[in-house]
């Protein structure tokens, strides 16, 4: 296992965490109109995920000795709710394209494997989950309910 490499890789995954913090937490408080009720939770809870990941992440990096990055990656900001779910959906997508190639970096460190592996459990719920909401937004209701009108 090349150290320098995993705790780079950590890194990286590291700023994608961050990010998240901030573009979730950024998207709970905004949203507005009746999906607040439901969107605004949901959002500051991945924020907490994001947030915990990082935890994690950062606590292994100085385990491996190195120094845990502060820096972030650009936000994505919308004020259009289909928007922010595609964001959401393209972070978590991401952020389970970033634990898969640490994963092949920690190769032969099983217990490192077996730490990466549980978040990347998480993300992959992540793109599960928002897979599942861009199906289900009000667009997709307000065209489901039009066409409706229309053939009724
Ligand atoms: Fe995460």
């Amino acid at each position: 296992m090349n150290m320098q490499a995993v705790i780079d890789q950590l890194n990286e995954i590291l700023k994608h965490e961050w990010t998240g913090v901030a573009q979730y937490s950024q998207a709970g408080f905004i949203i507005e109109g009746v999906w607040r009720e439901v969107y605004a939770d949901k959002f500051l809870e991945d924020a907490e995920e994001s947030f915990g990941h990082a935890k994690l992440i950062g606590d292994k990096i100085s385990a491996l000795g190195g120094v845990p990055t502060v820096l972030r990656n650009e936000v994505k900001q919308s004020r259009d709710l289909r928007e922010v779910l595609e964001y959401s959906l393209a972070f978590e997508a991401k952020a389970v394209e970033m634990y898969t190639k640490a994963l092949e970096l920690a190769e032969g460190n099983r217990a490192l494997v077996v730490f990466l592996e549980d978040i990347l459990k998480d993300e992959q719920e992540g793109v599960d989950e928002y897979t599942k909401l861009l199906r289900e937004t009000p667009a997709t209701q307000a065209e489901l309910s039009s066409s409706h009108r229309k053939s009724g």
